[in-house]
Parts: structure tokens; sequence; C-alpha cells
């Protein structure tokens, strides 16, 4: 197709990242060549680290999604780097992150690194009972099925719900030197939450913010999380300091917005968007959990009112995610600690435009951020 420029090409490219490093296929050196032809068939070689490289397709399908997003047609070839380019990336790589080193910011908040945790996404709403818990559970599961190392770490102190959806009540959590050892869920999920300390789950947390804020700030760095592709974050509801101690005290990447029709909710969901903005987190995008809901009949029906999420992202100049029907079986499989037997186009759908968006964060809004909370605000 006429119209796909080389340079066009480049720009997408450099959004595509890998999800082990958090950095660009561009940065990496892993694109070798780059012919837009006149019938617009775009050819790419892709250099993989090595052969056995287990993100293969992964990234040959992010190059192909960019291409053809600019209307190109792609005709991607893979090949294995050399010896010596691998080492050129390696240091590359160990330049851009150096260690998972752990600041203090001006203010004393305690900002965390990244260790070997490659993209931290959070999922929240300002809003409670929107269905956050659920919508962070399916972006594990689904990322679990895509072949991902995958963490969850449940904020909500007060509320903790992802035990409960993973079936992981009763199970023992131990430590192994200084740290937490997180549970495993039946697909090799790794969970922590505040249930899983507790003799009574159904016991309450009365706890003041100061604790609160403590414990989320254990869950991320006295946890052995290990080497993650992705640690998804169940966020608690509201913009209290549960919610921006997530956001200031964690290396969040991006966020992920949940509403659901009411207005109410997307007022509220409006101001948790402006929080984040102003917390400089980015936004992954919106979606619209409870959107409709299908009849046995097959009839279509709104219980919450029509859809509006889409219009609400424009609105903040956001993505939108997609919409997510009202689903029973949603319900009774997160209440029955079955969440991973859950299966549904749309929230696969949802989460794959997540992994892209998520792809898309330059690694360098994480390191602006992390320097910014470290000299305080109106550092550059
Ligand atoms: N699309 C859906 N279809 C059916 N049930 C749903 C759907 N989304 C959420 N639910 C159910 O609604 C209830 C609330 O969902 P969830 O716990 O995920 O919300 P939340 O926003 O995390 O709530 P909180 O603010 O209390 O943390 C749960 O019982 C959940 O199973
Ligand atoms: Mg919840």
């Amino acid at each position: 197709m006429a119209g796909v420029s080389r340079e066009a090409v480049l720009d997408a490219l450099s959004r595509v990242q890998d999800p082990e490093l958090g950095m660009s296929v561009l940065e990496l050196r892993m694109i070798k060549s780059v012919e837009v032809g006149q019938d617009g068939v775009v050819k790419v070689v892709l250099a993989l680290t090595t052969e056995a490289c287990p993100l293969t397709e992964t990234l040959k399908h992010d190059v192909e999604a960019a291409i053809s997003e600019l209307g190109g047609k792609p005709s991607v070839e893979l090949t294995v780097m050399t010896k010596q380019e691998l080492d050129e990336v390696t240091a590359l790589v160990r330049k851009r992150y150096g260690d998972g080193a752990t600041y203090t910011t001006s203010s004393s908040i305690p900002v965390f690194g990244h260790g070997d945790i490659m993209k931290i996404l959070a999922v929240g709403s300002g809003k409670g009972g929107v269905g956050k818990s659920l919508m962070a559970a399916m972006t594990a599961v689904e990322l679990r099925r895509a072949g991902f190392d995958v963490g969850i770490l449940d904020a909500d102190i007060t509320g903790a719900s992802v035990s409960e959806a993973f079936g992981l009540g009763g199970m023992e959590v131990v430590a192994e030197g200084n740290k937490i050892v997180p549970l495993q869920t039946k697909s090799g999920i790794k969970a922590i939450s505040m249930n899983l300390f507790m003799d009574n789950p159904e016991g309450a947390v009365i706890w003041r913010g100061p604790l609160v804020t403590k414990a989320i700030q254990q869950f991320y760095s006295d946890v052995a999380w290990g080497k993650l592709h992705y640690l998804i974050i169940d966020m608690p509801p509201g913009t209290s300091d549960a919610a921006i101690t997530v956001f200031q005290s964690l290396p969040v990447d991006g966020v992920v917005v949940v509403s659901s029709p009411q207005g109410v909710a997307n007022l509220i969901v409006g101001k948790f968007i402006n929080m984040a903005k102003t917390v400089k987190v980015p936004v992954i995008g919106l979606v619209e959990n409870m959107a409709y809901a299908r009849c046995p009949c097959g009839d279509v029906i709104y219980p919450f009112g029509h859809p509006s999420g889409q219009e609400t992202a424009e609105k903040h100049g956001i993505p939108f995610l997609g919409e997510l029907p009202v689903d029973s079986r949603a319900a009774e499989l997160m209440d029955a600690g079955h969440i991973e037997d859950y299966a549904s186009r749309e929230f696969q759908e949802a989460v794959k435009r997540i992994r892209l968006q998520a792809q898309m964060l330059h690694p360098s809004n994480r390191l602006r951020r992390d320097w910014q909370l470290q000299v305080g605000e109106g550092g550059s």
C-alpha cells in the first residue's frame, strides 16, 4: 500500500518492546533491516538474542501488528544475533538498568527499583465494586496463558480478594531468608495477598493509613518475586492514601482503568485518571466492565445503562481497551477460587490490547518518573 514510509515504520518499531527487557526492538538492535516495497509489503529482518528465544512469537507478532497498524503488509524474517552483537546489546542493557536500586525520595517516600521485574501494571478505578479484582486476576491469567512469567500483588489490604479468586485460602506462606515466598496458583502465577497472613480471612483488617502503606510497600520489597515478565497490582478502591502509595512507592509502569456504565462511576473514574496523571503514572487505557449482558435468548441488554467507556476514554485522551459483558460464570468461578478456569474472548482481547499498549510505554517514562521522585517535583 502506498503511503507507508520507512520513517513511519521505524517510528512504529520504536514502540515495540521486548517485554523481558523493557526496551524497544530498535534500541536492542534487533531490527537488522527495513525495506518498504511499492506494493506496501514491509520486509523486516528481526534478530533474536538467542535461537531458543521464548519470546520469538510475541516479538514477531508485535512487529507485525505495528506494521499492520500503519496499513503495511508485514513480512518478518527471523535471524539470530552474532556473539559480538549479543555482547554489545548486553552491555547496552547493563548500562541502561544497572542494578535494581532502591532510592529514597526527598519526601522520604521509598521508591523501589524494578529488580528482575520487567513490567509492573496496576489495575485501578477510583470506584469500588466495578470489577478491578476480576480484571487484575484475568490480566494475570491471560498473560500466563500467553506464556509469560506473571505475579499478582493484592494491594487492597483491607479488602483483599486475590487469594480467594485463585483459591489460595488456607495455604501457608513461608519465608526464605528475609524474604516472603509468594504462593503459586494452579497455572503458576505468583501471588501475595493480605488474607494469606490472617488466621481468619473473614476477620477485618482494622489498620490506619501508615500500616496499610507499609504493608503495600512490603508486599513489593520483601517478597521474593524473582524474575517476572509482568507484575499485576490489584489496587484498592478510591484515590486515598493506599492508592497513592501504589503509584508513588512502587515503580508502576502504567495503570489500566476499569469503569462501569453508571454515570457516577465515570465521574469517579475521571478523578482517578487525573490522579494517575498528576503523579505521572502513564494510563494504559480504560476498560468498561459490565457494559452489557447476553440473555440466553441471544438478546443483548444493558443492565447498568448504556455503555459510555469509549466516550470517557476519548474525553480523557486515553486508549479504549474494550467492553466486558456481565457474565455470571466469571462471578461464580471467582467466588469459588477457580478464576483460572474462566475464559472469555472479550477478556482475552482486552488483555491483548493491554499488552500491546504496555509495550508502547517507553522505558524512559519509568526512568524519568523514578528520577523525578528521586529529586522531588520540579526535577527533570
Ligand atoms: N463482568 C462481570 N460479570 C459478572 N460478575 C462480575 C463482573 N465483574 C465483576 N463481577 C463480580 O462483581 C463483584 C465485584 O467485582 P470485583 O471484586 O472484581 O470488584 P472490585 O472493583 O475489585 O471491588 P472492590 O472495590 O471491592 O475491590 C465480584 O463478585 C465479581 O465476581
Ligand atoms: Mg477489588
